[in-house]
């Protein structure tokens, strides 16, 4: 890793102390200014701006302690240190090869005037696409241990932008996106129509969640998240809707407070994403800049994967994750009572197995394969699950046997139906078993109310827990996957075993229940996310008629489906439709088949939330391309210009596309599949329909395309 750093007498230039109680610091970075003031009573504040344009108007920080003193004000500055950082660093996996990281710091040192005397340092990082900042406690006499009873810091709005929210709920981030001017956030009645199998707690009507994408009327896209969330908890914002400001609404923990601290000690980074572009948010490699390198030395073990899965049978209803149907009848001899249409039998695994074999998947993912799902949900009851009994139909042994036979991973899942406790118990049995029958990765999953009692999915608890889960795996070289955990904030560069989580509304809604709105896709990755790849589950081919219930279908296109391959980034991403499906359009399955989960290079071609995305990546260490093209309810064109591909050369593009009648709703399963020679003067221009999308592999030409006609 090239690293150069450099402490920058220069940049004391941009240190103007004006007055003994109204000191100010300012930094700038290309388009992106800060300004720090101390003002007439030591309160700290800051303003943010891009290319002179305000984003952020002046906003107070500080810390509220436990014991009622507070960390805002009475400050004056004793010091500060500059430095400039410009280096390289190659992340494990990921959407780009090398990642840039070239920002400013500031680490402004202050002291309360009082006769604790108490420190506390704010440490500004200031990029070429935004600011982050964090409040750091230095080793001192007068602080050592210390509750967080609130955080005090600011980001006031410079109008009513409009924003992409979703309720700031303390156990689930499973929402659809609400599109409104922020001074019209009201979570509570989202969070009151919500019928489905998510734990909800949204004390505060007017909290919201992050990543918040916010757009200005004057065409500022402004992301405010955290990055490297801890030792602390997770970060939600409080709005005022009069003075459109916004707080930090710390998850509070069982007995209500947000952390424990012991100075030497920060907090997790705030982030504030700017860009007059929606494309440079999705660029932004800030969150992941902010976190640590990777802690895992050895990485030769951790891959990216796709996967299938006995998983959306159960989803739709077609087989079950319990044995019985009920646990407290058992038979004759004592034995639970079969239904009938438990998914997870050995026979039926091995369909899965050969299917993914055939078509080069690397991993199949099984549920509902261990003892405990006839009361798994609902209960709050703690031992559910031990993580190592098979039911009598799973055969672990033989279907290892048969899976390496195959050179197929099995994916483990460990469903803690929110039983933190018993999971923490068991982890390390759980972990050695992995290892015992090959297991290489784990899907886990937190749905339900959460034990210990009375702390919550984002909470400080058990923000700690995912974080000992992912530490665990890692010792054991298991890659994880976690479901139902507090929202990712870029940990993932510090555990790159820690691939993918949900902690959003997966594409599983659309399968049992009225689904996700056809603009859900084009929010996600502006907000979810920013902090980290989500396993969303993407390529569900039977639109329609899975369901009996009325209405009830997938809201996209067929080729949209594709499509979120390349938007919807995860380096494990699942094939998540049965094998039947896929055997009556293997056409269409082939990109899937095809698609790279791993990149060197990814290029964002046109963005706007809320409406259409266009990224194309090309696949690690090839020099193949993919693109993913999507719209919301509304058709619309995408213009690819292929400028991206070498100047030299001809490839051959299959383009997957909306048949020209296809629509999500009508006729989602239309799509039509055609080849042709492009170069990198080619101009794609591919119509999406309502709901719509396209998927497009490049690879270079060979002998057998020579043939083809060149893309007009
Ligand atoms: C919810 C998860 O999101 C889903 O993928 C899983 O199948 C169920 N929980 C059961 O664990
Ligand atoms: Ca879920």
């Amino acid at each position: 890793m090239k690293k150069i750093v450099i402490s920058l007498i220069s940049l004391l230039l941009f240190i103007s102390v004006k007055a003994q109680n109204n000191q100010e610091i300012h930094a700038v970075m290309n388009k992106i200014r800060l300004d720090f003031m101390l003002d007439a009573n030591g309160r700290p504040s800051y303003n943010v701006f891009f290319a002179e344009k305000p984003v952020i108007n002046k906003s107070y920080l500080g810390i509220m302690l436990a014991d009622d003193s507070s960390f805002d004000k009475n400050f004056e500055i004793t010091g500060s240190e500059n430095t400039m950082v410009d280096e390289t660093w190659q992340p494990v996996w990921g959407e780009v090869k090398n990642i840039r990281n070239h920002y400013h710091q500031i680490v402004i040192h202050l002291k309360q005037k009082d006769a604790k005397s108490r420190l506390m340092n704010i440490i500004f990082r200031v990029f070429e696409d935004g600011v982050g900042f964090r409040y750091e406690f230095p080793k001192q006499p007068g602080l050592k241990y210390f509750t967080v009873a609130d955080e005090l810091t600011e980001f006031s709005l410079t109008g009513d932008h409009k924003t992409f929210w979703i309720p700031g709920d303390y156990d689930s981030n499973e929402y659809q996106y609400t599109v409104s001017p922020i001074s019209m956030v009201d979570a509570s009645v989202l969070a009151k129509s919500a019928t489905d199998i998510a734990v909800r707690v949204v004390p505060d009507k007017y909290a919201i969640q992050t990543p918040l994408m916010m757009k200005t009327a004057d065409g500022l896209y402004i992301n405010i998240h955290e990055a490297a969330l801890s030792n602390y908890t997770s970060m939600q914002l409080h709005v005022d809707t009069k003075t459109l400001k916004l707080t930090a609404n710390l998850v509070p923990d069982a007995v209500g407070n947000k952390a424990y601290m012991e100075a030497p000690c920060s907090t997790p980074w705030r982030t504030i994403i700017v860009s007059d572009k929606a494309a440079d948010i999705l660029t932004s490699k800030m969150i992941l800049n902010l976190n640590e390198p990777s802690k895992i030395e050895n990485t030769s073990w951790i891959k990216p994967m796709k996967f299938v899965g006995i998983w959306l049978e159960m989803q739709t209803g077609k087989s079950t994750w319990n044995y019985a149907d009920r646990a407290d009848t058992l038979g004759v001899d004592g034995q639970l009572i079969p239904n009938g249409k438990h998914g997870a039998n050995t026979a039926n695994v091995k369909r899965y197995i050969d299917f993914a074999a055939k078509n080069g998947i690397n991993g199949v993912l099984v549920e509902g394969w261990n003892v405990g799902w006839e009361d798994w949900f609902g209960n709050w009851k703690e031992n559910v699950f031990d993580f190592v009994t098979p039911y009598p139909d799973f055969n672990v042994k033989e279907i290892t046997e048969y899976a390496t036979s195959k050179g197929v991973k099995m994916i483990m899942h460990n469903e803690t139906s929110g039983s933190a406790t018993n999971y923490e118990r068991q982890m390390d049995t759980a972990f050695r078993f992995m290892n015992k029958y090959g297991y290489t990765s784990v899907k886990t999953g937190y749905v339900g109310k959460i034990i210990p009692r009375g702390e919550h999915h984002d909470g400080p608890w058990m923000v700690a827990h995912y974080v000992r889960v992912a530490q665990k795996a890692a010792q054991y070289h298991v890659m994880l996957d976690a479901h139902e955990p507090v929202r990712p904030t870029g940990l993932q560069r510090t555990y790159p075993n820690w691939m993918a989580c949900e902690a959003g509304r997966g594409n599983e809604y659309n399968l049992f229940t009225s689904g996700n709105n056809p603009n859900h896709e084009t929010i996600m990755p502006f907000t979810r996310l920013m902090g980290g790849p989500m396993d969303y589950t993407p390529g569900i081919f039977h639109i329609k008629g899975y369901s009996n219930v009325p209405g009830r279908q997938v809201h996209t296109t067929l080729a949209k489906q594709l499509a979120l391959y390349i938007t919807m980034y995860s380096p494990l991403q699942m094939a998540a439709d049965i094998p039947d499906n896929y055997e009556k359009h293997m056409d269409a399955f082939q990109f899937i088949k095809d698609v790279a989960v791993d990149w060197d290079d990814t290029k964002i071609i046109e963005a706007e939330p809320g409406e259409y995305i266009t990224i194309a990546r090309k696949e690690k260490n090839a020099a193949n391309w993919y693109i993913g093209a999507i719209t919301n309810e509304s058709s619309r064109n995408a213009a690819i210009p292929l400028n991206f591909l070498g100047d030299e050369g001809k490839y051959v593009a299959i383009i997957y596309a909306d048949a020209a009648n296809a629509d999500w709703k009508e006729n989602p399963e239309a799509y039509q599949v055609a080849k042709y020679l492009v170069n990198s003067k080619t101009k794609l221009n591919i119509k999406l329909a309502n709901g719509g999308g396209a998927a497009i592999s490049i690879k270079p030409v060979s002998e057998e395309d020579k043939g083809l006609k060149f893309y007009k």
